[in-house]
């Protein structure tokens, strides 16, 4: 970590430089989403002066350098998770609709009557929405894999659960409120064994650790711009060449098409066939300015930065009496999310009791009920990490989190 200077980095981060309720700010609000450096800004900047226009369409210069932008920010994008090809790299809004797609378009034609599709407890509700839909609309069986009691998948449930009926398999390989990390690459094998596909959703993955998609053999995988600071409105879904192929596509309408008749039309090569309507060339760009942003430090150096923030904050938090935390005590196996609950305090008076401290974090069922109820807590309090998080903001953060059953009556 010599080179990795935080309070460096922060100084790329306008935004962090603010004053909250008359405290510095201290966001720990990165598993919803992320701040932007300059350079992500000065690229989006650049693009809207001198390149912007409707790629794919016009041969106009500015319509031929808004097609390269877009293009070269794809092919940005099959590096940074190392894709065989950029034409398996689609862009989508978010990891949302791209798990979206691969529901619609995958599921709704791959999965028949009687299959399986597993998925685990801890999935943010965009992995279990869309399963729940092609389950119903097929006559499908939506399986769920649980947990240790120190919130971690044990091989032998996976083993249990995918059978030889399993037809696509759907994890996070990091969950958004426990921050545990779940061994994918090994899920994949099983999955394969039996002749399904794996989906990995890596929201919150992708922006912190390596990944490789051929290394994890993942069928399809998924992450948003936004968790990772590019902009909101951008998104990925990476699919083996051969998945893609056989899909049908989910939007229909411009720029997706070969020829159009009356009553029928031919599609588009991969990737233009999932990418109907005018795309988010200006979100595109700030995704490849933010990758090569994190190229430059180096994710290894992010994540072990991250691995000692939550070392530290894990350690300060086992120290207060009245804090549980949901997720594994052991660093190796979690990334820089970490769930608690301050006793009998509700999270979101948490939340603004912390917030008077200038300390954004989340409160709330994290867009994880079926995990809430299966951890037996409406919600919890949610600090998440990034990059330029530092130990100083840790310690105002435990500060304010001491203040919390104060102000609310208790005597300690
Ligand atoms: N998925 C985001 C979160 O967990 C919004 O906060």
């Amino acid at each position: 970590m010599s080179s990795f200077n935080v309070h460096e980095i922060r100084k790329d981060f306008v935004t962090l430089s603010q004053v909250v309720n008359g405290r510095p700010l201290v966001y720990f609000d990165n598993a919803a989403t992320t701040h932007k450096p300059s350079a992500v800004l000065e690229q989006v900047r650049l693009y809207n002066e001198k390149m912007h226009a409707n790629p794919n369409r016009g041969a106009h210069t500015l319509g031929v350098l808004a097609t390269q932008a877009y293009e070269d920010a794809r092919e940005k994008v099959r590096a940074f998770i190392n894709a065989k090809e950029a034409q398996e790299v689609i862009f989508t809004k978010n990891a949302t609709e791209a798990l979206n797609l691969i529901a619609y378009s995958y599921g709704m034609s791959q999965i028949e009557v009687g299959d399986e599709i597993v998925i685990c407890i801890s999935e943010h509700h965009s992995n279990i929405l869309p399963w729940q839909q092609v389950a119903q609309a097929k006559k499908a069986t939506l399986k769920y894999l649980y947990l240790t009691p120190d919130y971690r998948l044990d091989m032998t449930e996976v083993e249990a659960k995918i059978t030889e009926k399993t037809k696509l398999v759907s994890i996070a390989q990091m969950s958004n409120v426990l921050g545990t990390i779940y061994p994918v690459k090994e899920i994949a094998e099983y999955a394969h064994k039996v002749g399904a596909v794996i989906v990995v959703d890596a929201a919150q993955s992708v922006p912190h650790l390596t990944v490789d998609v051929q290394e994890l053999d993942a069928d399809f995988l998924v992450f948003s711009g936004h968790k990772m600071l590019a902009p909101m409105g951008i998104g990925v879904l990476y699919g083996k060449r051969n998945l893609l192929e056989k899909m049908p596509p989910f939007l229909t309408g411009g720029d997706m098409i070969e020829y159009v008749e009356e009553q029928s039309a031919t599609f588009a090569e991969l990737p233009n066939k999932f990418e109907a309507g005018t795309p988010n060339v200006e979100g595109a760009v700030g995704l490849a300015a933010a990758i090569d942003y994190l190229t430059a430090i180096g994710l290894e150096i992010v994540h072990q930065h991250e691995l000692e923030l939550t070392a530290y904050a894990l350690e300060k938090l086992k120290e207060i009496p009245y804090i549980k935390v949901y997720g594994p005590d052991n660093v190796k196996q979690r990334g820089g999310v970490i769930s608690f609950s301050v006793a009998n305090c509700h999270p979101h008076d948490v939340a603004s009791i912390v917030d008077t401290y200038g300390v954004a974090l989340r409160a709330g069922h994290h867009c994880a009920q079926p995990l809430m109820k299966y951890l037996q807590v409406p919600a919890t309090s949610r600090i998440s990490f990034y990059l330029y998080n530092t130990l100083e903001e840790i310690d105002v953060f435990i500060e304010s989190i001491k203040s919390v059953r104060k102000w609310l009556g208790y005597g300690s």
